[in-house]
């Protein structure tokens, strides 16, 4: 395969990452998954983005999965080693500290719903199909789908989509929580940018603390989340930016923040 398994255009503090394998739906195999991981890594240190979208390249496929011609023939130590690296490049995107927006343009299956669900917004196009049909391959998730799935749609409707396999079109993705918001196909990535720009438009301390707030939440009883979401407070009070972005509103100007 060639160096282009992924496309990264940088854009006025925006990286549009788009996973190109259109010929294979943008299925995840080994090259992707390592540029992913090599991708996000650099995107984290790069101060000069601020946010990310990402999407699927071609007509049909955000991604149509974890690439089923590798998993075919992997023993059970390669197949536990693949689920651990797929987790560690989904838990950087998730960990990234800059909001992540998945623009689903097209089939997101099994990995690939699994990477929707890393990001941290999900809005698809009208045509958008997601579901985890591993347990159809005799497989199960391996990239954090029981998990994440379970915590975006709760513990019905994620057992009914992982032990049947079948898909839910964009507007049921919508109704359960699945996605954010469902768009004319032509308008995904505009609406994605408009929509990531309102964020960036925020104190960028702000945005960073919230995503480690929410995202360490998670995993903590509600006494040490509100515990950890104090301590953050604390420490933004004791930036820059807070101090803009108060004294600003106090002079009913636009703030300027500088991520300080
Ligand atoms: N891994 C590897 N290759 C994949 C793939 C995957 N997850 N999903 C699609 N492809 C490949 C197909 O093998 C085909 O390759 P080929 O042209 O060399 O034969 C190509 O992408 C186009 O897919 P195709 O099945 O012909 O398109 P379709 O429009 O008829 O069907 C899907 C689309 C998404 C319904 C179908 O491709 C599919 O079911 N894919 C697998 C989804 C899945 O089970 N994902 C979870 C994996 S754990």
């Amino acid at each position: 395969m060639s160096e282009t398994s992924l496309l990264v255009e940088k854009r006025d503090g925006i990286a549009l990452v788009t996973i190109n394998r259109p010929d294979k739906l943008n299925a995840l195999n080994t090259q992707v998954m390592r540029e992913l991981d090599d991708c996000f890594t650099a995107i984290g240190a790069d101060p000069q983005v601020h946010g990310v979208i990402v999407t699927g390249a071609g007509e049909k496929a955000f991604v149509a999965g974890a690439d089923i011609a590798e998993l075919a023939t992997q023993s059970p130590v390669e197949g536990r080693e693949h689920a651990l690296r797929g987790q560690r490049v989904l838990d950087g995107i998730e960990g990234l500290g800059k909001p992540v927006i998945a623009a689903v343009n097209g089939f997101a299956l099994g990995g690939g719903c699994e990477l929707a669900m890393a990001c941290h917004v999900r809005i698809a196009s009208e045509n958008a199909r997601l579901g985890t049909p591993e347990a159809k391959l005799g497989l199960m998730c391996g990239y954090g789908g029981t998990q994440r799935l379970l915590r975006l749609v709760g513990r019905g409707r994620a057992l009914e989509m992982l032990l049947t396999g079948e898909m839910v079109d964009a507007a049921e993705a919508h109704r359960i929580g699945l996605v954010n918001k469902v768009v004319p196909k032509d308008k995904l990535l505009a609406e994605a940018e408009a929509l990531l720009r309102k964020m960036l438009a925020n104190g960028p301390l702000s945005l960073r603390f919230t995503l480690e707030a929410v995202g360490a939440g998670h995993e903590m009883p509600l006494a040490q989340g509100l515990a950890h979401e104090a301590t953050l407070f604390g420490l933004i009070c004791a930036s820059e930016d807070k101090r803009e972005g108060t004294v600003a509103f106090l002079e009913k100007r636009p703030a300027k923040f500088q991520g300080k």
